[in-house]
């Protein structure tokens, strides 16, 4: 054989076995977290397109994924199972500890697992069908909530808005039906544990959101010290994701943005406790504001992940979950599980003010623990910061 014959035949082997090795090891990988988020952009979609494996070869396969039985819950109602331990989404030797199974149930019935039905946003489309805007109250901050709704109705006059009550009084809520936009919604703890209830951990929070995804495909978290000033209209900001989810060199392929810099290091109101649940590495990442910035959970905004229906067809059965944003789906099982979204030594009042490299002694709740998982999802706060146009805040009660 000719020399050029044989280096042919070397390669076209070495090729072939390295798209068997490539197909393995997304098979493999298909528990992260992350991937979902990776198969945003158009390239990946076409790319498992032209694989044209056939449906029944990977759902095959992924039932026979074995779940460590120290991480599976069962469905009572499907009997499906689940894992429930977080694995760090760049590295799969982390592992979380194990959120209760009891909260399965809640996690069917918010649809964040097994919902097929469920309809999805694609990014790559500037269009949206139903954009809500979703903000929650008690009554120390009915006052907070007029402003902050005030500038929303003066740029959107037709704009929905959901508020939640938490436990919100008669005559508050007799004042908000003058307001035909708004829609108060009691926020129904009884379905939640008991902590759920303790209002200073947030937990409300994680739920709202969930509960708000579950109803609608295009959120936008806006709490009652936001003030939205100069809102970038949506149009434009939608676009923008759009192009980038066209673009392989925008890195800004988050279903979950944020808007606004809380000016302090994720490192600085990091309690340990909650890396028990969503271990991390390289926590010198964490501590500066090139990568690790907070920011605020004041102002979110969060589309049912983007991936169509072709691409979810390899996702049925036990990894339903991936379709929604498993980024969610981890952080409702962090507000319900007790020691997760309130490590032991956690508080709200810090030491000293958060900085950069240095522990300020505080925790940030529900703010800490969904920077943490997007941190963990893309290692760099940019992929999922965004300019919503021009945004303040305000820090008393009233
Ligand atoms: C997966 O497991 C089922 C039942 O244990 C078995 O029938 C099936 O052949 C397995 N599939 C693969 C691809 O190993
Ligand atoms: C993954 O985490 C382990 C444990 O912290 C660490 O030893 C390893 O270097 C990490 N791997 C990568 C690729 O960062
Ligand atoms: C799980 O939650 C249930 C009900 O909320 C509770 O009774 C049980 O003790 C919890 N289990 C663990 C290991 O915390
Ligand atoms: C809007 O909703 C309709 C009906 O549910 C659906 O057919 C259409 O694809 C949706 N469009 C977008 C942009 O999501
Ligand atoms: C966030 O705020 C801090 C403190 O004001 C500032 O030092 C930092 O440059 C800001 N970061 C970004 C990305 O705007």
């Amino acid at each position: 054989m000719k020399p050029r014959a044989k280096a042919l035949i070397f390669y076209g082997a070495l090729s072939t076995i390295m798209l068997v090795v490539l197909v393995f090891q997304s098979d493999k990988v298909s528990y992260s977290p992350t991937l979902p988020l990776n198969l945003f952009s158009a390239s990946n979609f076409e790319l498992w397109n032209r694989f044209g494996r056939t449906e029944e070869n990977f759902a095959e396969k992924r039932e026979n994924v074995s779940i460590d039985k120290n991480c599976e819950c069962i469905s009572k109602k499907t009997q499906k199972s689940y894992d429930f331990c977080y694995k760090n989404p760049k590295n799969s030797s982390l592992i979380g500890r194990r959120f209760n199974c009891s909260y399965l149930k809640i996690l069917e019935d918010l649809k964040l697992v097994d919902a097929p039905d469920q309809s999805l946003v694609n990014l790559a489309n500037p269009d949206r069908n139903e954009t809500i805007f979703v903000s929650a109250i008690s009554d120390n901050h009915f006052g907070n909530f007029k402003e902050m709704y005030k500038l929303i109705k003066q740029h959107w006059p037709n704009q929905k808005v959901i508020l939640y009550s938490l436990e919100l009084s008669a005559i508050y809520i007799k004042k908000l039906k003058t307001e035909r936009n708004v829609e108060v919604r009691e926020f129904d703890t009884s379905k939640y544990p008991k902590h759920v209830k303790n209002w200073a951990e947030y937990r409300f929070k994680a739920l709202i959101l969930a509960e708000a995804m579950r109803d609608f495909p295009n959120v936008w978290w806006t709490d009652s010290h936001n003030r939205w000033n100069q809102p970038k209209p949506l149009a434009q900001f939608y676009g923008e994701i759009a192009e980038c989810m066209g673009d392989i060199d925008c890195d800004k392929k988050s279903s979950i943005f944020m808007f606004v810099n809380a000016t302090h290091s994720n490192y600085a109101v990091l309690t340990d406790g909650l890396l028990d649940y969503f271990p991390t590495y390289g926590v010198n990442t964490l501590k500066y504001n090139d990568k690790g910035l907070q920011l605020s959970a004041a102002f979110v905004y969060l589309a049912r992940t983007p991936l169509t229906l072709d691409i979810l067809k390899w996702y049925v059965g036990q990894t339903q979950n991936l379709k929604k944003n498993l980024d969610y789906f981890r952080h409702t099982l962090c507000a319900l599980e007790e020691r997760c979204m309130n490590p032991p030594s956690a508080k709200l009042k810090c030491d000293r003010v958060p900085q950069w490299d240095r522990y300020a002694g505080c925790f940030r709740y529900d703010q800490s623990s969904l920077n943490l998982l997007m941190f963990n999802s893309f290692r760099d706060h940019n992929h999922y910061f965004m300019d919503a146009g021009e945004v303040s805040r305000t820090y008393s009660h009233y």
